[in-house]
This record gives structure tokens, sequence and C-alpha cells, in this order.
């Protein structure tokens, strides 16, 4: 190459690289929307461990959970939980170790109380989601812990009573961050 071939060479490489460059500071990304508030996220920041840290204030009955259930759920799961047209919440417990196929449900197969709270706060129901009170969430919940033979029917649920619930097939599951050393 000719020494003057090459510095035209290396100007139109110097010139490429400054143009991208700059189309690349000048390129507006697409409308996003605005960056989230704290507000916002808080909406969104509603989980609840096993532990049941960052459960509300409130509290709920069978009873009530009974009036919830029945304007809000038993179009999708069925009287008393029985599932039809969607998944059974009720029933099966002990179920899993048999042979025929198993009935998992809310009763036979969750290992936590709290995470029933959870679920059914975040998702239910999954035409209106986030649409229930908390007092409303604490009250079905017992109810589905009731139907399921777990909790009695003057028990209530709150932030305290319901991490204390011992879910029937807790100890079925087990943690492989425990069994490794
Ligand atoms: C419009 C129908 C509909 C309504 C109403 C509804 N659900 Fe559901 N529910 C579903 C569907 C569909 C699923 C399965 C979702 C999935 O697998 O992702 C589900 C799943 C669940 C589960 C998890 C079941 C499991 O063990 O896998 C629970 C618990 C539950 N619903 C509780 C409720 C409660 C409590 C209400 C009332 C507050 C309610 N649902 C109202 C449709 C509904």
């Amino acid at each position: 190459m000719s020494m003057l071939k090459f510095t035209a060479a290396a100007v139109l490489v110097a010139l490429g690289s400054t143009a991208v460059a700059q189309t690349r500071s000048a390129v507006k990304g697409p409308d996003l929307g605005q960056p989230v508030s704290a507000e916002d996220l808080a909406k969104w920041d509603i989980e609840i461990p096993p532990s049941g840290k960052g459960l509300p204030a409130g509290s709920g009955t069978v009873a009530a959970g009974e009036a919830v259930y029945a304007k809000s759920c038993q179009s999708c799961h069925g009287p008393k939980g029985a599932g039809k047209p969607n998944d059974a919440l009720v029933g099966g417990v002990g179920n899993l170790a048999g042979k025929g196929p198993a009935l998992k449900t809310v009763g036979s197969y969750w290992p936590y109380a709290t995470t029933v709270f959870d679920y059914v706060r975040r998702s239910m129901p999954v035409s209106a989601p986030q649409s229930l009170s908390n007092e409303e969430v604490y009250a079905v919940t017992a109810y589905l812990l009731h139907l399921n033979g777990i909790i009695g029917a003057d028990d209530v649920m709150d932030a305290k009573t319901l991490p204390a619930v011992k879910m029937p097939n807790r100890d079925s599951f087990m943690s492989l961050y425990k069994s490794r050393k």
C-alpha cells in the first residue's frame, strides 16, 4: 500500500469510528416510561417468605373466609375447594406417597401456610389479582386451611398465628442447601 493510500484509509477509519460514536450517543432509546417510584415498587414488593416476615396487620376468620370464597373463588375452584374448572384446593392429604395419580392441593402439597397467603394475595382471583384486602386474604386462607382439616373452625389467622400453622406435607420437602455440606 502506498503511503498516501494508507493515510487515506486511516483517516476513513478514524472518521468512521467518530461517526459511529456520534450516532450512538445521539440515538434516543424507545420511550419506556419513567423510572419506577418507591411508592409504585412497594405495591409489588409484597412477598411473604415461609417465616411470615412482613405479614400485614389484620386478621381473618374461617367464617369470613367462607363468604370471600363464595364470592371470589368458587366459580373457578368449585364448592368447598373441590376443583373444576380450575385447580382443586382441598383434599388429598397424605395421598402423595400412593401409587395413583397424585392429588396436589393446598392441603396435600403446600409446605407453608404463609405461602398460601402470599400466593392468594398476589395472584387470586386470577381475573382480578390484588383486589382483595389483607383481611379478606387472611380469611380465605383460614377457610382453605380449615377445609383441609389443618385448623379449627374457630381459629383466627393473623401475622402471628399463620406462620405457626404446620402444613401436613412440610416434612416431605428437603432443602438441597441443608443436606449439602
Ligand atoms: C377466574 C378463575 C379463578 C378465580 C376466580 C380464582 N382462581 Fe385460583 N386459580 C385459577 C387458576 C387458573 C389457577 C392455576 C394457576 C396456575 O397454575 O398458574 C389457580 C390457582 C390457585 C391456587 C393454587 C393451586 C395449586 O395448588 O396449584 C390457589 C391456592 C388459588 N388459586 C386460590 C384462589 C382463591 C383463594 C381464590 C379467591 C380469592 C381464587 N383462587 C379465585 C383460577 C381462579
